[in-house]
């Protein structure tokens, strides 16, 4: 038998076992995502929403016992709400992104409001995956400075590649912030990637980075809300610096540095131009 075998398919008698090995890996593989499937959950979700333990299914059959509360909202009428609405949306659209600050100074309280603020968004599973580190101290505003600026010369240098630089040469952005040092206050979010029962185990932080998107989106509302200014920046493979800097634990990521001041009196913004609503709204 094994003489036939040789006879008529030499070179995979010679080599099936290297063939046998990647079959039964991807074999494996694709029952895993078929089962995966069978769950109704995708890759892609599976990475946005992280795996569950025990303690993470208890937590959430928990809060389904949770106590409930009446919910009630106040009412105002049609033109109130027309105005309401519509000045929310004048303030909402004099935000700019400022890279130009007044060093004046803004109340620590009107900051610890617009964190609280910040602190109400939706997050997975109410996990509230978040930390916002405000520094306010002029030495650590210098080393923050002297850490982004560093990484972001080899960013704009060699890692962002020609077509992002030239993409950004409209906003005359470049690896010198001087912001970073003359805003009076800097907000760093953290992502905490997972958290900690209270018996020291992993908690999953289910959909973190969506939750601090949303988290963020609220901050910057808040600080337009206070007449205040920020750049929403993304200080790229600095992260692990800022962290040790801060002395944040290893289950944060810093995801985002807001600066946050006035802006100063020769600010300038690029001209950009929004999209209008017949762009962005689909009505069905
Ligand atoms: C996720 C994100 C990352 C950004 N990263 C940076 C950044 O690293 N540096 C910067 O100067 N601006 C950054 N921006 C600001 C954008 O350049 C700015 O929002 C855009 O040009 C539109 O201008 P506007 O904010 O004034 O409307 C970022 C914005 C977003 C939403």
């Amino acid at each position: 038998m094994m003489n036939i075998f040789e006879e008529n398919a030499p070179l995979l008698s010679a080599y099936w076992p290297f063939l046998f090995l990647p079959l039964v890996v991807f074999t494996l593989f694709y029952i895993s995502i078929m089962f995966r499937k069978r769950r109704g959950i995708d890759e892609e979700s599976i990475n946005d929403i992280g795996d569950m333990d025990i303690n993470d299914q208890l937590m959430l059959s928990n809060q389904s016992k949770a106590d409930r509360i009446p919910y009630k909202l106040p009412r105002c009428d049609k033109n109130d709400l027309i105005y309401k609405t519509k000045s929310f949306y004048q303030t909402m659209n004099l935000r700019r992104s400022c890279r130009m600050f007044s060093s004046e100074k803004v109340p620590e309280i009107v900051i610890e409001n617009i964190i609280k603020a910040a602190g109400t968004a939706p997050s997975g599973a109410h996990t509230e995956p978040w930390t916002f580190v405000v520094v306010e101290r002029q030495d650590l505003k210098k080393k923050i400075r002297d850490i982004i600026e560093e990484e972001e010369e080899i960013n704009y240098t060699r890692r962002m590649g020609e077509k992002w630089v030239n993409d950004l040469k409209q906003f005359k952005t470049d690896w010198i912030k001087p912001y970073l040092e003359e805003a009076p206050y800097l907000i760093l979010v953290f992502k905490q990637t997972y958290g900690f029962w209270p018996d020291g185990t992993r908690k999953v932080h289910y959909y973190n980075e969506m939750s601090v998107s949303i988290s963020v989106g609220i901050l910057l509302a808040a600080i337009s809300n206070a007449g205040l200014c920020t750049v929403t920046s993304t200080p790229l493979n600095a992260g692990t610096r800022l962290r040790d800097l801060l002395g944040r634990p290893s289950n944060e990521k810093c995801v985002i540095l807001l600066p946050v001041g006035y802006p100063s009196k020769t600010a300038t913004v690029p001209n950009l131009k929004r999209k209008p609503l017949q762009d962005i709204l689909f009505r069905c």
